[in-house]
């Protein structure tokens, strides 16, 4: 009998390490693994949706690119908050930014290419690459986490396509300053080569503000990948957006419409309300994940754990020091380790603070015991 064969892409993409952690902790573990919010859906998004479905408004296929509405919903977002005007047709509704970063990749990259990656970075930007046949090229980053515009700059080579940033980042927690911001525009623009710029955590920004690419003359060399799932804890109904000039949308809308046709109905009501609704949730998410931050910090420093303050989303990057995470894990305290994300990570934790505050503290009681271990 013949032997199933697999696609040489697939084979090149291994499965994400961060599942083996939780599955080491055992049951009962405390989790400060997982990267989604701990709070409802906000109400009025949920109500929207379940409006639409007695309605019957959510039975049928959306256009390819999404509701109209919910789109004008974004269009409005994007003029709020990065104060440019964008056309309603130059937005895709995608299932979550892991889908949007997925046409980003596909629309833009070819076998041979180079896409330029953080590392450590959230795991989707090299397999996906490799998934589009190219070759993530993985630039460190700074001592504070922060990606350095210079050092992205250096990596171009003529084989470069893209360049990927996030802030704020999963796994450090870095947020890009306006000046770095301003530069990776620049870098996309007199390059000639494509940012792909995942603001999927934007709202979570304690110290300073976030910006975007968009907010610079990036000479339409900019995809941006956006999703309600951690602006306002809405992972499990997998919508994002992408915004980018028509070409790009146009090309990336091929792919979405083969293979997803169009998001899900429901999910795009719920999201609209999301964004249209009252953004005080927003507020009180913020103020609750900074206060987290500030009771993981304190007893890191307790502990003798430095750790480069995290300025957004709701993660902390730690050094750590051998054995530490093994320890972790096997004291039932679900952690990552650092390498999960990329070489650069090794040495590192990255430390989910979506979870209450007594759970974090438990958690500093078993990360105190596990450093006395493993330093003693
Ligand atoms: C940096 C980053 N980008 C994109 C995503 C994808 O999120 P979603 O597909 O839920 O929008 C995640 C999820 O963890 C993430 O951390």
């Amino acid at each position: 009998m013949a032997s199933p064969t697999f696609s040489d892409r697939i084979e090149r993409i291994p499965p994400s390490g961060i599942r083996d952690v939780f599955e080491a902790a055992g049951d009962d573990a405390i989790d400060m693994g997982i990267g989604q919010p701990d709070f409802p859906t906000p109400n009025h998004a949920r109500e929207a949706a379940v409006e639409a479905i007695r309605a019957g408004r959510a039975d049928s296929y959306t256009p390819n690119r999404g509701l109209e509405s919910l789109r004008e919903a974004i269009v409005a977002k994007h003029e709020r908050d990065q104060g440019v005007s964008v056309d309603v047709d130059d937005v895709i509704a995608t299932a979550g930014g892991s889908e949007g970063l997925h046409l980003a990749m596909e629309a833009h990259v070819d076998a041979g290419d180079e896409v330029i990656v953080p590392d450590p970075g959230f795991v989707s930007y090299a397999a996906l690459t490799k998934l589009a046949g190219a070759d993530p090229v993985p630039v460190e980053l700074r001592d504070d986490l922060t990606l350095d515009p210079a050092a992205v700059e250096d990596a171009i080579t003529e084989d470069t396509a893209a360049f990927v940033i996030n802030s704020p980042a999963n796994p450090t927690g870095a947020v890009a300053p306006r000046e770095d911001v301003a530069e990776f525009a620049r870098i996309a623009r007199e390059h000639d080569v494509l940012c792909i710029s995942d603001e999927v955590y934007e709202y979570t920004v304690f110290d300073g503000d976030h910006h975007s690419p968009m907010e610079f003359d990036t000479g339409g060399n900019l995809v941006v990948v956006h999703s309600v799932s951690k602006l306002y804890s809405m992972t499990g109904w997998r919508l994002g957006w992408v915004t980018a000039t028509s070409d790009r949308i146009d090309r990336m809308l091929r792919i979405h419409q083969y293979a997803q046709a169009c998001a899900s109905a429901p999910s795009q009501f719920a999201a609209e309300a999301a964004l249209t609704g009252d953004q005080s949730v927003v507020d009180e998410m913020t103020a609750t994940f900074k206060r987290r931050r500030d009771v993981l910090l304190d007893g890191l420093a307790e502990i003798g754990i430095d750790c480069p303050t995290p300025r957004g989303a709701f993660y902390a990057m730690p050094k750590v020091p051998d054995g530490f995470v093994d320890e972790c894990i096997e004291r039932g305290l679900i952690i990552v380790p650092g390498d999960a994300f990329g070489d650069g990570g090794a040495g590192h934790a990255r430390l989910s603070y979506a979870t209450d505050e007594a759970t974090i503290r438990d958690a500093l009681d078993v990360m105190a015991d596990a450093h006395d271990a493993v330093t003693e």
